[in-house]
Parts: C-alpha cells; sequence; structure tokens
C-alpha cells in the first residue's frame, strides 16, 4: 500500500500518484484504468492536458470503487476569474464524475490578478460538495501570502516543479509553515535525472532503479510525486518505491545535487 498525507482540511492525500500530462486523450482509458490496477490511487490531470474526458472514463471504467481514487484536476490560465465555475463544470463533464477531490489554480498569473477571484469560485464549488479539497500550483510565498490574506482559506496542496536539480526548499519550508502539502510536478526531472551518477550509485547499491531513488527521495522529503510513464513496465516500477529507505548519507548526498539553474518549466512570476 502507498502511504498517505494527512492535509490541512482533514482529508488524505497519496504519496505517489499518476501524472497524465502528455498522455494522449485516446490511450487515457487504458493507462489509467492500468495505473490504478498497479496500484495507483492518486490520478493527477488538468483542462490544459486535454485528456480529462479518456482519464475519467479510465477511473469510471476501474475495477476500483470512485471513492477510492483522488482525482486532481486543474483550471487552465484563460479560464480564471468570473468564468471559473463554468470551466470546472466543463472539466466536471468531460470527467463524467460527480466530484474532484483536489482541483488547482494551474499557474498564478499574477499579472492578471485573478487568482483571488479564482479562488472565491471554488470555495462555493466546495460549499458545493463538487470538490473536496481545494489547492494552488505552481505559487510562490507572494502569491499564497495574497490569496490567504484575501480569503482567509489556505490551500491544502501547493504542486510546484520540484526533482533533484531544482529541489525548492524555501519554497517547501514555505508550504510547510502553512501547513501546505507541496506536491512535485516533473518529479523525475522529465527524465533528464535519471542518468546522474550519484542517483546511479545510490540505486546500484539498493538494487533498485534511478527512477525508483529519485520518487523515494520524494517521497521521504515528504513531498508527493506524480511521476508520468506511458509504458506499463515503468508504470509498476514508478509506485514500487516502499520496500526500501534511503539512508541520511544518501538523502544528504541527493540534497548536494541542487543547481541555482535547474529549472525545466516556465517561471511562475511571469508565465501565464
Ligand atoms: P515514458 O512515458 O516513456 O515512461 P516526469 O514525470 O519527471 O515529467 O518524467 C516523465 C518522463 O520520464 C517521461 O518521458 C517518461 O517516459 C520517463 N519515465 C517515467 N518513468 C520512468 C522510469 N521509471 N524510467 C525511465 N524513464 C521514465
Amino acid at each position: 500500500t502507498i502511504p498517505t498525507l494527512t492535509m490541512n482540511d482533514g482529508r488524505s492525500i497519496p504519496q505517489i500518484g499518476y501524472g497524465c500530462w502528455q498522455i494522449p486523450e485516446a490511450e487515457a482509458p487504458g493507462l489509467v484504468r492500468q495505473a490504478i490496477g498497479a496500484g495507483y490511487r492518486l490520478i493527477d490531470t488538468a483542462a490544459a492536458y486535454g485528456n480529462e474526458a479518456g482519464v475519467g472514463r479510465g477511473i469510471r471504467e476501474a475495477e476500483v470503487p470512485r471513492d477510492q481514487i483522488f482525482l486532481t484536476t486543474k483550471i487552465w490560465n484563460d479560464r480564471q476569474g468570473p468564468d471559473a465555475a463554468g470551466a470546472f463544470e466543463e472539466s466536471l463533464s468531460k470527467l463524467g464524475l460527480t466530484y474532484v477531490d483536489l482541483y488547482l489554480i494551474h499557474w498564478p498569473c499574477p499579472q492578471r490578478r485573478l487568482f483571488v477571484e479564482t479562488w472565491k469560485a471554488m470555495i462555493r464549488l466546495r460549499d458545493e460538495g463538487k470538490i473536496r479539497s481545494l489547492g494552488v500550483s505552481n505559487f510562490t510565498e507572494e502569491h499564497l501570502a495574497v490569496l490567504v490574506g484575501e480569503t482567509g482559506v489556505t490551500p491544502a496542496v501547493n504542486q510546484i516543479e520540484l526533482h533533484p536539480y531544482f529541489q525548492r526548499r524555501d519554497g517547501r519550508a514555505a508550504d510547510k509553515d502553512r501547513g501546505i502539502v507541496t506536491e512535485s510536478w516533473s518529479p523525475l526531472g522529465r527524465g533528464q535525472e535519471l542518468k546522474d551518477p550519484t542517483i546511479e550509485a545510490i540505486a546500484n547499491s539498493h538494487g533498485k532503479t534511478p527512477a525508483q531513488v529519485i520518487l523515494r527521495w520524494h517521497t521521504q522529503i515528504g513531498c508527493i510525486a506524480i511521476p508520468k510513464s506511458a509504458n506499463p513496465k515503468r508504470i509498476v516500477e514508478n509506485i514500487s518505491l516502499f520496500d526500501f529507505e534511503l539512508t541520511a548519507d544518501e538523502l544528504d548526498r541527493i540534497a548536494a545535487l541542487d543547481r541555482k539553474d535547474g529549472r525545466i518549466g516556465p517561471d511562475p512570476a511571469t508565465f501565464c
């Protein structure tokens, strides 16, 4: 079984999930069913991934009851503001579900100044029972301060780019101070960090793969990781992590891999 974390709203979330970014709509039902069959209970998608219908079908067709699945989706940038509730209803209808477990603001888009209004719409949808937990993605401490200051409602989760070459110590500390769970996107650095010699050496000493070492690291530093794979063998590999543990020395060696220029994705201060 997969360990879970308790969020600040009292609900629990699995520490490993199946990431659906770049999963084509047509392949999504089969891959999601496969992931659930392999033991994944957290499924992460977004309106912007263009596969909500396929992901929802995979969940509905899986041989696991809906209430044992934790489904995350996200509102895209161009739907923030007055239209936020409409965007959510569209996602829900594509998914073919009656609620989502976690709904995230995908990017803060600080220049547009719409995330507070978006958040207020999400709070109403939660009160209506259509969203279980509320969260954000790619928020810095600055954005969190505005969001919480203006609404008094702290996100349960902040999903940010995080991998061994981009470890986000300040971001993780800021989330932790507010009681927010940090979720790592591109946890494997899009696969680039699997060839790192330190990661390879640690993997060899445990008889594990580099991906398993990196994903175990995410869980041991208290984060949630949502690796994407379209390959059945790697889908299983990425969840087979809980029969070994990294030592304090190994965690230190991975901590030393952090780089100033490790970011792969966009900068949330400007991206929209
Ligand atoms: P594939 O879908 O062919 O498995 P991230 O989640 O950090 O964005 O990384 C995703 C990338 O890493 C994808 O290209 C995926 O390719 C690859 N990947 C996922 N799991 C593994 C694994 N266990 N070993 C090697 N590559 C992997």
